[in-house]
């Protein structure tokens, strides 16, 4: 069997049982949170280039999940959702936007990084938005509303798109190892 990496191997090890859909949407916050308090926590230049490269990856994986597979499926038991879900394409778009600005500011030379501080900042104040929304105000409700066979379906659709994405990211990496090699 493939040696999967750490994350990986505890999604697929959730598989043994029935994952609620928003034990693994809290998973996903508590690794996000974990990168972001690991950055705000190093003053390394190469450190914050490759936590914040492993936040754009972990953070896109995110959102396409929940843009297409969570917010479809828990809108529905919203009779009236008050603008939440327009509010959530919102985040993830500025989420995107905002994390793209602090990675493109690592690119270039240290001597610019001059305010990365203040923008990181910012990025994590809006991360922490997103979690609150999701958590304090989305997941009761869903918890409230959809029953927990529904919610262990979508968490099983869910794991399966998370090995799907996972299988691809180990496959498009492989020819950058092998150049890496001959290098
Ligand atoms: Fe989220």
């Amino acid at each position: 069997m493939a040696r999967w990496p750490y994350k990986i191997q505890k999604l697929l090890s959730l598989r043994e049982v029935d994952v609620d859909v928003l034990q693994i949407i809290k998973l996903d916050h508590e690794r996000i949170r974990g990168v972001l308090s690991q950055i705000a926590g190093t003053d390394k230049v190469t450190e914050r280039r490759r936590l914040v490269a492993e936040l754009e990856e972990d953070a896109s994986r995110h959102f396409h999940i929940e843009a297409n597979y969570l917010y479809p499926e828990v809108s529905a038991i919203y009779t009236d959702d008050g603008g939440f879900f327009d509010e959530r394409q919102t985040s993830h778009k500025q989420l995107t936007k905002r994390l793209h600005a602090v990675s493109e500011m690592l690119r270039k030379p240290v001597s610019d990084h001059v305010g990365f501080e203040k923008k990181f900042d910012e990025l994590n104040q809006l991360f922490d938005d997103h979690f609150g929304a999701e958590e304090r105000v989305m997941m009761p409700r869903v918890r409230q509303f959809m029953p927990t066979q529904e919610r262990e379906d979508l968490g099983q659709v869910i794991l399966d798109v998370k090995e799907e994405l996972a299988r691809e990211l180990t496959e498009d990496r492989k020819p950058l190892l092998k150049n890496k090699k001959k290098a």
